[in-house]
């Protein structure tokens, strides 16, 4: 009898992932969080760290060290982590705890990281064990501490020791525009091997961003309408609630919403729709594919960026009930600051399978709600049999559907929620009941919460555990970085060529009005998730 792979709903079918869990388990590894004293550390980093702890995927060897320039005791800092541990993972923190220890230094200051890379020694598995170097920096600073790392000699590979790894995992923003990122790539590359950087998007550590690689290439029937053939528009959201409140906005207002969100988060999410069938699930093979999907990307040219993109800021306005300020009025906002907090674009992707789909990419802060989402709307049959309005006699029916006066109803349209429903869509038609011939709209849904009985794991704890085990798939590579910034500088040298002016939109509506002229003719309108 044939054997059949098979994996119960909630397991994990994937034997390399079972065996990296594993290995991480039994490897001795050193995780050294710089910036330590910083709100990522405290909100997410070490949450993740023991919830993985207490679900057994750390291992007895492993150990955590904070760093950051202040002076503090291995037991000030416990406390001021347990402080803001969630309720629900105090007592999971306390049996992590004694694993967690405090060193102060200034990665600035060479003596101080060699003092670091002596108490490194003094802990479980000394300097033969594995290190990751988690930069939870401001970005200014990712390349001056890898240059001090080296000198102090923390990041050299030590050949012919395994698993004595050293790794350095970098936050987001990884530079500014394509010349920042470029010159950020080769400072790294001068002291570190490709494969010791661990470049972050945290998006890739969704549960369901992870999914479209899965439901793409294990389920068939998708496969072969997945094309210009028969995907007529692709649209990706990412829409927020909030603004740029609690003192975000200082750096807020260097970024904005293209670099903040589209050219990182967004594309990731598009080249995983986009990309080819990778050869296997090596990081490798999964990176090379995507990186052509964001090469291939085009947005408009400055002639066309008025037609095709649409940057704008929230102005005052209402988001559940409460009245907001309008973006100029936030706090640490510069004054006659030109920066969008909103931006929809219209893409395109000259490969074989996409030429000619438009990829409609919009994001906004302080909008209707908070959903992120990828839509792929399939093309329509090539008659429209059915609902012909009331009345309408079939040549003037005919010529409406011709000309584009009436257009004809998108039956299929697959929806991949992201977040905060997890969930998959599927619409179509059936007929109504009764004497006439009336299609309906009806759905195929699958919710992840009614299918599996486990909460997707927070993006933090998959990445830091892929990280602790030297998986890279869901990180970015240098050229990943590259092509995304070669898109958005595009777009932002676009809108100064091409005069794209920055409207406003009230806080807590749907954004610019223009937005929906990105649709052309019959195309279709921005989702509301
Ligand atoms: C961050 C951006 O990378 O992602 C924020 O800097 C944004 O501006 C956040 O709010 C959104 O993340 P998530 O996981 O809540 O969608």
């Amino acid at each position: 009898m044939p054997l059949m792979l098979h994996c119960s709903i909630g397991g994990r079918g994937d034997a390399s992932a079972a065996a990296r869990y594993r290995r991480g388990m039994d490897t001795p590894a050193q995780l050294v969080i710089l910036g330590a004293s910083g709100d990522l550390t405290v909100r997410k980093l070490m949450p993740a760290l023991t919830s993985l702890a207490a679900g057994g995927h750390l291992g007895e060897g492993f150990s955590v060290l904070g760093v950051s320039r202040r002076p503090m005791t291995d037991d000030a800092f416990r406390a001021q982590i347990r402080d803001a541990m969630p309720a629900e993972r105090a007592a999971a923190f306390d049996a992590f705890a004694p694993r967690v220890g405090y060193q102060a230094a200034d990665v600035n200051d060479l003596d101080s990281l060699l003092a670091l890379g002596e108490r490194l020694d003094t802990l479980p598995g000394g300097a033969d064990a594995g290190r990751i170097f988690y930069l939870a920096l401001k970005p200014d600073l990712f390349g001056p501490t890898v240059q001090q790392l080296s000198a102090a000699g923390l990041v050299a590979m030590r050949v012919g020791v395994v698993p004595a790894f050293r790794r350095v995992v970098i936050e987001k923003p990884f530079g500014h525009d394509l010349a920042s990122a470029k010159a950020l790539n080769s400072e790294l590359h001068g002291l570190l091997r490709e494969d010791q950087i661990y470049r972050i998007d945290h998006y890739l550590g969704k549960e369901t961003v992870q999914n479209l690689l899965g439901f793409r290439f294990h389920n068939a029937i998708f496969e072969p309408l997945w094309n210009r053939h028969h995907v007529e528009l692709v649209q990706i959201t990412v829409a927020e609630d909030i603004g740029v409140e609690n003192g975000r906005a200082g750096y807020y207002d260097t970024s904005g919403a293209l670099r903040d969100m589209l050219q990182n988060h967004m594309l990731q999410v598009l080249s995983l729709i986009a990309m080819e069938p990778p050869v296997s699930l090596e990081a490798e093979a999964i990176r090379d594919q995507k990186v052509q999907v964001l090469r291939a990307l085009h947005g408009p040219e400055p002639d066309e960026v008025v037609r095709d993109s649409v940057r704008a800021r929230y102005a005052r306005g209402v988001v559940g009930g409460q009245e907001v300020p309008a973006y100029l009025e936030e706090e640490g906002v510069p004054e006659g600051s030109r920066t969008e907090t909103y931006v929809a674009i219209r893409a395109e992707i000259d490969t074989w399978r996409w030429r000619g789909v438009p990829f409609m990419l919009r994001h906004g802060k302080r909008l209707a709600k908070r959903f992120t989402e990828v839509q792929v709307q399939f093309r329509t049959p090539p008659l429209q049999l059915f609902n012909r309005p009331e009345g309408m006699a079939p040549s003037a029916f005919r010529r409406a559907l011709k000309d584009g006066t009436l257009c004809q109803i998108r039956p299929n349209v697959l929806t991949l929620s992201i977040q905060p429903r997890e969930a998959i869509s599927l619409s179509f038609g059936v007929k109504r009941p009764g004497t006439a011939m009336v299609m309906a709209p009806a759905h195929l849904d699958f919710d992840y919460r009614d299918a599996f009985d486990v909460p997707s794991a927070p993006a933090y704890e998959r990445l830091l555990l892929d990280a602790i085990t030297g998986d890279a798939t869901l990180f970015l590579r240098a050229d990943e970085i590259e092509a995304s910034w070669r898109f958005a500088d595009g777009i932002l040298s676009g809108w100064e060529l091409g005069g794209e002016p920055l409207v406003e939109y009230p806080a807590g509506g749907w954004g610019p009005e223009g937005a929906d002229e990105l649709f052309h003719g019959c195309e279709g309108t921005w989702s509301r998730g």
